[in-house]
């Protein structure tokens, strides 16, 4: 049943076939009068409100481990981002931005729009979120591998860790996202 659902949304999405429309993109830039960057409404503030149950989480996840992978560890490539061990929070604002069209996401659209209720929202996220960052990622590969990372760790110290964290854990309360562990071409 499992692999049937997961060839069907890759077959659905190589296709081109999912015709569902996302809503047009907001374009109002992330704070005007309109539009706070992480305003506490709609859908998102009640799937906050919920305990998320992993066992339902589990099955709602398996259309998305058709791209991001059933383990949660997206694609070193940077097309698909590893999702395993995000914070509920940030996987919550992050899926309800995308089916609101605050998030331009049109590959995932189609998907994140099969989620039905807020409850599958916290369900999906709670599932997630316990899944083990997986070690091996896209790491950087290039020239100088030593050097970049030097400037790179005096950069992230100066101008990321305030939010993203010492270790890159991200602030679970404020949204902050985990970014240790993520893909270097998605990063970029
Ligand atoms: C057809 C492929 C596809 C499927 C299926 C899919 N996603 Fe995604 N997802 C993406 C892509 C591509 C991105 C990154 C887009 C970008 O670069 O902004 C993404 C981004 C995300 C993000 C934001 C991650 C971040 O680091 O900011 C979350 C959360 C997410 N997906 C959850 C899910 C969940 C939950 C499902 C299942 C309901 C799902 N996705 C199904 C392609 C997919
Ligand atoms: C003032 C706090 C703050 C600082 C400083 C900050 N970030 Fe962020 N970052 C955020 C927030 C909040 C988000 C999520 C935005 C959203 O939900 O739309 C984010 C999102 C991201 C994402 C996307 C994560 C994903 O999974 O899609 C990356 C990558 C990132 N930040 C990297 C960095 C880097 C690198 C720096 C330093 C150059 C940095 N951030 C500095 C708050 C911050």
């Amino acid at each position: 049943m499992k692999k049937v659902i997961l060839a069907t949304a890759l077959a659905m999405f190589a296709a081109g076939a999912v015709q569902a429309g996302p809503p047009a993109p907001k374009t109002q830039g992330i704070e005007s009068k309109d539009y706070k960057w992480n305003a506490q409404e709609g859908e998102k503030i009640e799937a906050l409100k919920l305990k998320g149950d992993r066992k339902r989480g589990e099955e709602a996840y398996e259309v998305c481990g058709a791209c991001h992978l059933p383990s949660g560890a997206g694609r070193p490539d940077g097309t698909f981002p590893q999702l395993a061990g995000q914070h509920t929070t940030v996987l919550i604002k992050q899926m309800a931005d995308i089916r609101a069209g605050l998030r331009d996401n049109p590959t995932m659209y189609p998907f994140a729009a099969t989620l039905t209720d807020p409850q599958e929202l916290a369900d999906v996220a709670a599932y997630i979120e316990q899944l083990c960052i997986p070690p091996e990622h896209g790491k950087y590969e290039g020239k100088d591998a030593d050097k970049q990372l030097a400037t790179g760790k005096d950069l992230y110290e100066k101008e990321c860790k305030e939010c993203h964290g010492a270790n890159g854990e991200g602030v679970k309360d404020k949204f902050y996202p985990v970014i240790a562990g993520q893909h270097y071409k998605y990063l970029l």
